[in-house]
């Protein structure tokens, strides 16, 4: 998928007057791309964009974001309007189909992924196989590859796709309040069927079998809300390793698992519980903010303001403001007081007034407040990248699925510029 062209073009002059005419292409939100894939046969011209800081590596229907007005939209729909009034299941329905389900469309994708929830019984041995010291997102990347040897008709991309996206959204969920139990010495938790979604994975999490459990609207309200602003952020790093590990004609297991090693990195998805440990640390010698982010603006520490900063938002995060409102809403109706989240708000006042971190366009991002929630809601800071798979997971089926859909796709393969040595030739050991 190209994205439309336009009868316009652009003109590149290369050095000694060459030049190549290039076609450009407008998204439906007026984004304009030159077209440089024609580029190399014409002219023998690469591009370099190491970071791909300005490298469009598809066109996309799924997600909108404008990064200078602080604008995030999942087919169309604003995030603020979906984090509100919808929930979980039905963004994950609208990502994955690119429309909000009917009645009769939503009680069905409901009944699949109940359906699938459970995962084969010999899996639990995989469990017991890890150290209780073992990261879950470890345990949660090699379960998800391991889904692949179960349901070994996914390595044919053309079995039904629903039954691999209704069992991936429903089993990830298991696996991943699974390997929670597992790190507390706790006995599994079976998924209870008459429970929704975000329900039925805190019953798995914190229920335990010798007392009733009762979901907490406030925290499955909570949930919901967390996961849907975790659901989709178009092409950043864990979704385009999914795209291009899909792009070999990987399954859908092992594209997402890939996805899923590409977040756990600290300043992808792992920066939520980065944050926590930056603030925890900070707590403990005594609460010097100002300090800390002295250290950080002079680059004494090697250290970064963890949970700011974002290659795209260049003014606001929109999902950081609603995660900050909801800090406030859901501590005050559980009766919380966290003395992280002070802390937090006190190290965003200073920043946000700070001249480095203004002029480099630095604010919150997702990660600054959604560990606080986590902290609320009982999920303990090691899970929270785990939580955020959880939440990205939709989004990645969306992506797969639209690349997998598109007859137009191709193996992702980008160029490089070499800068080695030139050609020299072999010398014995003896002779060097
Ligand atoms: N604290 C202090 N300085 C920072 C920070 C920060 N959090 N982020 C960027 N900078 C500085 C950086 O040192 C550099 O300064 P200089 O020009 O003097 O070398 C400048 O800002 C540009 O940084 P960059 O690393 O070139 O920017 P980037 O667009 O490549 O990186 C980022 C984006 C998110 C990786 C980065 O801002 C960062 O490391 N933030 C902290 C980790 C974090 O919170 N990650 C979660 C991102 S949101 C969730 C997700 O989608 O993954």
């Amino acid at each position: 998928m190209a994205g439309p062209e336009t009868n316009q073009s652009a003109k590149l002059i290369l050095p000694g007057g060459k030049e190549a005419t290039l076609p450009v292409v407008v998204g439906t939100e007026n984004e304009h791309a030159v077209d440089i894939r024609s580029l190399r046969s014409e002219t023998g011209y690469v591009t370099l964009d190491t970071g791909y800081m300005n490298t469009g590596s598809t066109s996309s229907s799924i997600t909108y974001l404008d990064g200078e007005k602080g604008i995030l939209r999942y087919r169309g729909y604003p995030i603020e309007e979906l984090a509100e009034r919808s929930d979980f299941v039905e963004v994950s329905y609208l990502l994955i189909n690119g429309k909000l389900p009917s009645k009769q469309e939503r009680q069905q994708f409901g009944v699949m992924l109940t359906r699938h929830s459970l995962i084969h019984e010999d899996m639990h041995h995989f469990f017991a196989g890890y150290p209780p010291t073992a990261h879950p997102m470890a345990v949660l990347s090699a379960m998800v590859t391991s889904l692949s040897a179960y349901y070994p008709d996914s390595l044919d991309r053309s079995s039904p796709q629903d039954l691999h996206i209704a069992r991936l959204l429903s089993k990830v969920r298991t696996i991943a309040a699974f390997s929670y139990k597992k790190s507390i010495g706790q006995p599994l938790m079976y998924p209870k069927n008459s429970l929704k979604y975000c329900g039925n994975f805190l019953h798995m999490m914190f229920a335990v079998p010798s007392e009733e459990y009762e979901v907490n609207p406030i925290l499955e309200k909570a949930l919901n809300q967390l996961l849907i602003l975790h659901a989709d952020h178009e092409q950043n790093c864990s979704t385009s390793t999914v795209r291009m590990v899909g792009s070999s004609g990987a399954n859908l297991y092992a594209s997402i698992a890939a996805g899923i090693l590409a977040l756990w990195g600290p300043l992808h998805g792992g920066a939520n519980q980065a944050v926590i440990e930056m603030l925890e640390e900070i707590r403990a010698s005594g609460d010097d903010y100002k300090k800390f982010i002295d250290d950080v603006k002079n680059k004494r520490s090697n250290r970064r303001l963890m949970g700011f900063g974002h290659r795209v938002y260049k003014n606001f995060d929109p999902r950081a403001k609603i995660l900050k409102k909801m800090c406030d809403e859901v501590l005050s109706h559980l009766g919380i007081k966290d003395p992280l989240l002070d802390l937090a708000k006190g190290m965003e006042e200073i920043a946000l007034k700070d001249d480095y971190f203004i002029s480099k366009k630095l604010y919150p991002n997702v990660d600054f407040y959604s560990g606080i929630l986590y902290r609320a809601l009982g999920i303990p800071t090691n899970m929270f990248t785990v939580m955020f798979a959880l939440g990205r997971l939709p989004g990645w089926i969306a992506h797969w699925k639209e690349m997998v859909d598109d007859p137009t796709s191709k193996i992702g393969r980008p160029r490089q510029i070499y800068t080695g040595e030139q050609l020299r030739h072999y010398v014995p050991i003896d002779e060097r």
